[in-house]
């Protein structure tokens, strides 16, 4: 079904229909949330299992299920932009963006806070950060960035700074927040990963891998769009 276009319906129709569509866009993107950290928690429970020869789930495992699942759903509401600058139809994906980022924010921030609140034995404060001071620094850096995207999301702000300087913002502060979450997964996964690539030994690598390896392609399409656009 088509979105529905405002110009064609009696006065009192266009406010239901965009609240039912936003309300649909909302559901979707909670779902698309619900989807990435049951994946996560499913990916996490068998590696575990693969890895050190136990079935166990714990809120460890889940915390890092939101970690992923929150920088998987920043970098899908990012790629839509460059998925729909080269594709024919953009369409109806790009109406999502916005959601998939604000599902990515709220998840990001709750794994922050499972982090320290829920599991301070593994990562007590003060303690971690002064033992991860740039790894925390990022992490913190991140939230607060995509924070101020979510807040300045709304069509009041567009209105109060205009169309342009309003999409430059959220583009501008979107990538600089994507690339300082993957250097915080990056600094605390590196180990991790180079042991991955040494061994094999856990059959599957830490799911950050290849969600840094989708926010890095992320990136790479932005360039590609930008000089695209220069060009025309
Ligand atoms: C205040 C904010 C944040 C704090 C305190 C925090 C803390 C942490 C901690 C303690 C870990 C290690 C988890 C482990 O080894 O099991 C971690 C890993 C990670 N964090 Fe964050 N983080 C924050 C924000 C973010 C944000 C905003 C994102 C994404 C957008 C993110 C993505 C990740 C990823 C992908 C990992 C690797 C998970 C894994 O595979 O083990 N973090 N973070």
């Amino acid at each position: 079904m088509s979105t529905p276009d405002i110009n064609d319906q009696p006065a009192g129709e266009p406010r239901k229909l965009a609240g039912a569509g936003l309300r649909r866009l909302r559901l979707r993107s909670v779902a698309a949330a619900a989807a990435a950290i049951a994946f996560g928690s499913l990916y996490f429970f068998v590696r575990q299992q693969l890895k050190d020869g136990v079935w166990g789930f714990d809120l460890y495992l889940f915390n890092k299920s939101l970690a992923t699942a929150s920088l998987f759903l920043v970098t899908l509401s990012m790629i839509l932009t460059g998925i729909g600058y080269f594709s024919r139809r953009p369409g109806r994906a790009l109406a999502f963006r916005k959601h998939y980022g604000l599902a990515g924010f709220w998840v990001g921030a709750a794994h922050g806070l499972v982090s320290h609140l829920l599991l301070p034995s593994r990562f007590p404060l003060p303690a971690w950060t002064f033992e991860h001071p740039v790894a925390s620094a990022t992490g913190l850096a991140a939230l607060v960035l995509f924070g101020a995207m979510a807040a300045s999301s709304s069509a009041g702000v567009k209105g109060r700074l205009g169309g342009e300087l309003w999409r430059k913002g959220l583009r501008y502060v979107g990538y600089a927040a994507l690339v300082v979450a993957c250097v915080h997964a990056g600094i605390l996964k590196w180990a991790s990963w180079v042991n991955y690539f040494g061994s094999f030994g856990s059959v599957l690598p830490s799911l950050s891998l290849p969600v840094v390896l989708f926010a890095v392609a992320a990136v790479i399409l932005r360039v590609f769009v930008w000089r695209s656009a220069k060009g025309r």
